[in-house]
């Protein structure tokens, strides 16, 4: 048996997680608790980093106290601390990181440090029991990649945002037409009531032969639309919105039947294939749609995790922790570890031209 103590606090969720796994039996979510500082950062359209620091100061003990209560457990029953050490907003993973290390420090417990985006890509393992090799696609506010998972601490980077992540983009239009944050639910909402073909948005990288994203063409031609229609009606608002969710929806899929079919080709051997999801632009019923739709097409079969854990939690983290004791893969110095604010999950590809420019989230 072994029982991890996960903390995640890379952006504006402080969270706390106990995840057991028993040997020869599926892993048991102990607790999950989770904090949204969405409040917080909603008069501002967007995560402001020192809001979000001292925010998880704030909360992080009692998320931590809470956590260990709902598992029934105490800090004598666990068997290592997991906490993200990156990608996120420094001040964040500062807390969360140094917070783990005095738990693992004077409870004798080792201490591993867990890149957040491992957390995602590990989490279809945690609830579907998913045998390697298989596709991510993360898609959140930081992020938005097409990942090779081919096993613990093994990835490789097929596609990536060359500007906005997709999450990013939701938000910035929602902002654009002022529609309240977090934008990527209110634009979906706001999209239901509208014309989808009343404004023809650009598709970018649809049909490139390099297998990566671009959103920020996009963004501009919103704000254009926007431009030229102003004052905005309700339905102006819907109809943007709708042609903007139709317009990243073709492109995603796009992107994604490419990498469908890579994976077709570099792994034939592999009798069901599958797409993983994660992050919060999962939550889209049009962009699921069309995900289920190229899935069924193409033979793979389409793994969503419960929306709790799609965003941001920190049973992923725990459950990395988890994945990486029993591979061996536990970082030995973990105490020296210093957070990173950037950490790709595959240190092997390029960084792709514009890649500096993502959000704050991951
Ligand atoms: O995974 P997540 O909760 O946090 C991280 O970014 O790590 O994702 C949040 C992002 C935000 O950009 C939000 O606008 C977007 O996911 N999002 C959506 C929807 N729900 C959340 N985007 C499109 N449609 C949605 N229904
Ligand atoms: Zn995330």
């Amino acid at each position: 048996m072994i029982r991890v103590l996960g903390i995640e606090t890379s952006c504006d969720e402080t969270a706390a997680s106990v995840v057991a796994l028993e040997a020869g039996k599926k892993p048991v979510i102990l607790s999950s608790t989770v904090f949204s500082q969405i409040e917080e950062h909603a008069a501002f359209g967007g995560v402001v980093p020192e809001i979000a620091a001292r925010a998880h100061v704030e909360a992080l003990d009692g998320i931590v106290e809470a956590a260990l209560e709902d598992s029934g457990l105490s800090l004598a029953d666990i068997d290592a601390v997991a906490a993200t050490a990156g990608p996120g907003l420094v001040g964040g993973l500062i807390v969360g990181l140094m917070t783990a290390k005095a738990i693992a420090a004077s409870s004798g417990k080792p201490l591993i440090a867990i890149n957040h985006l491992e957390g995602h890509a590990l989490t279809a393992r945690l609830t579907d029991g998913l045998e390697f090799p298989y596709l991510l696609l993360l898609v959140s506010g930081g992020h938005t990649q097409i990942v090779l998972v081919r096993g613990v601490g093994d990835y490789q980077r097929w596609a990536t945002t060359i500007d906005d992540a997709l999450g990013e983009a939701f938000d910035k239009t929602a902002k654009m037409l002022a529609l309240p944050y977090p934008g990527g639910p209110n634009v979906e909402k706001a999209a239901q009531s509208g014309d989808a073909t009343r404004f023809v948005f650009p598709r970018p990288m649809k049909g490139s032969a390099q297998p990566d994203f671009s959103f920020s063409g996009l963004k501009t031609s919103v704000r254009q639309a926007a431009t030229s229609v102003a004052p905005l009606s309700d339905q102006d608002v819907a109809d943007i919105c709708a042609s903007f969710q139709t317009a990243v929806t073709d492109t995603l899929g796009d992107r994604v039947k490419r990498a469908l079919a890579r994976f077709r080709a570099e792994y034939s051997h592999v009798a069901t294939p599958a797409l993983v999801v994660a992050g919060g632009v999962a939550a889209n019923k049009q962009i699921r749609a069309c995900l289920e739709a190229l899935c069924a097409e193409n033979g793979f079969s389409f793994i969503a995790p419960p929306m709790w854990l799609c965003t941001d939690n920190a049973a992923m983290i725990a459950w990395a922790g988890i994945e990486r004791l029993r591979a061996g893969l536990a970082e030995p110095d973990a105490f020296d570890f210093v957070p990173r604010s950037r950490w790709p999950l595959d240190s092997v590809s390029a960084p792709v031209v514009g890649s500096g420019r993502r959000g704050a989230k991951a």
